[in-house]
């Protein structure tokens, strides 16, 4: 197994029949998930997902990740939520911190629209692909959402201008239902390539998808290397498994949540991991925040934010705890050098590599803050590669399954997500909102 849990930092926080309580009823949780029979069940397509992505699938991802490389010097991926992060975060940790810069990688680049509603951003956007080789992937599960469709409208006008009407559904890729929805249409009508999105898997659960395998081939990774490391974490986690850490996972957090610790940390030491946090927060935080319940997810890249939220997270309110993303085996090494003169007095560690520097800074902070009353989960993986973040993308999906079932919401809704889209639609004028319109503007 390539990720390996460690619970240690708990012990001064909840005992054995407090974690208990969890544990007991985990693998019957998991087993809902798998049976199909707790809340959300039309949103479980997830849960199988690996064993049914066959080669052939593969296959033809891998050839329209290629035709984009040939005609492109940088692909624009639209969509936002989970039909943007789950790729954001998987090319993220996969690519060198300076590809786009130095040319390490012989792939396109990858930006993202559709994120946001940012003028300025769409602005510098449209300006930084006037002179590129360019091509589009715009992702969207309804085919309805405002951030998405607008960025899509926009750019879609510049592809053409810039290429041409009838190059443009060469370069064009939509994701999206397999027959509902405003892009489907137009796909349909412009004869893009397509893939679909599932009926069954909901946007946060859909990073094995072409939602998240066609971006993450684009950007020249290894996606069967993805899927076989979210297979093999798939037979890790099935109920019936001892020593199952989906479920530890998911009853230590519940354990901590009966004890009025009430938001988690994610923690990296590694910069690249900051996305996989975001991802996870959308994950965990529009599953579990529901009914007025849940853990409030949060994240942090150290030792960057140990200058900045290490502070808080030491001594303020104690309702948080942490868990940390450790990373066992980095890809480089880099040797501290010594230095004759050693005004910076750093020659105790030359001949040290910087990662153990890492290392007993994590180790120094996991104590440190279990001393200070913040419980702590390590989730150590081997290395960043597809093979173990596919383990870790399918391990964090099921653990949430098992969690928001502990906590007894329905994890595969998000019913809160449209109070603000109903205001902005109301205060946009949309054709359909008249009422709302006319309410929300006596507010003002
Ligand atoms: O997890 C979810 O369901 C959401 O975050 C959606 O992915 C997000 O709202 C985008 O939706 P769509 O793919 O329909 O544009």
């Amino acid at each position: 197994m390539k990720i390996k849990l460690d619970f240690s930092g708990l012990t001064n926080f909840v005992n054995d029949s407090e974690l208990n309580e969890f544990k007991n009823i985990a693998p019957e949780k998991n087993k809902l998930l798998h049976d199909k029979t707790g809340k959300g069940n039309d949103f479980l397509g997830w849960v199988n997902l690996p064993n049914e992505i066959s080669d052939i699938d593969i296959q033809d991802i891998n050839e329209t990740a290629n035709q984009l490389q040939k005609i492109s010097e940088v692909v624009v991926v639209i969509g936002i939520g989970g039909s943007y992060l789950g790729a954001k975060a998987l090319i993220d940790a996969l690519s060198d911190s300076f590809h786009f810069a130095s040319k390490l990688s012989q792939s396109v680049q990858i930006v993202y629209a559709g994120h946001n509603i940012s003028q300025d951003y769409i602005f510098e956007l449209q300006n930084f692909l006037k002179t590129k080789k360019w091509s589009i992937i715009v992702i969207s599960k309804s085919g309805t959402t405002t951030e998405p469709a607008l960025a899509f409208r926009i750019l879609k006008n510049q592809l053409e201008s810039q290429f041409g009407k009838s190059e443009v559904s060469k370069r064009i890729v939509a994701v999206t239902d397999s027959s509902k929805g405003a892009l489907r249409m137009l796909a349909n009508k412009e004869n893009y390539k397509t893939y679909i999105i599932p009926d069954d898997v909901g946007g946060r659960y859909s990073v094995l998808t072409p939602v998240g395998l066609l971006p993450i081939a684009v950007a020249g990774f290894d996606i069967k290397q993805l899927v076989e490391g979210a297979k093999s974490m798939y037979s890790l986690t099935v109920p019936e498994k001892q020593n199952n850490i989906a479920e530890q996972y998911a009853a230590a957090r519940n354990a901590l949540y009966m004890k009025g610790i009430t938001t988690e940390i994610m923690v990296n030491f590694n910069p690249k991991l900051h996305f996989v946090a975001e991802w996870w927060k959308q994950l965990y935080g529009e599953s579990e925040g529901k009914e007025n319940k849940g853990i409030f997810p949060a994240s942090v890249d150290f030792t960057t934010d140990l200058h900045s939220m290490g502070q808080y997270i030491q001594e303020g309110l104690r309702n948080i705890f942490e868990t940390v993303i450790s990373v066992k085996n980095t890809k480089y090494k880099v040797e501290i050098p010594l230095d004759n003169e050693n005004l910076d007095k750093l020659n105790y560690l030359s001949g040290k590599q910087v990662d153990y520097v890492n290392k007993m800074a994590e180790l120094g902070t996991k104590l440190a803050h279990v001393d200070g009353g913040v419980p702590n989960i390590k989730i150590e993986i081997e290395q960043i590669d597809e093979f173990t973040l596919g383990q870790l993308v399918y391990f964090f999906e099921k653990a949430c399954g098992i969690s928001g079932y502990m906590l007894g919401v329905n994890p595969f809704n998000q019913p809160g997500v449209e109070e603000y889209k109903k205001n902005m639609f109301a205060l946009l004028g949309k054709p359909g909102f008249e009422s709302e319109t006319k309410t929300i503007r006596e507010r003002m």
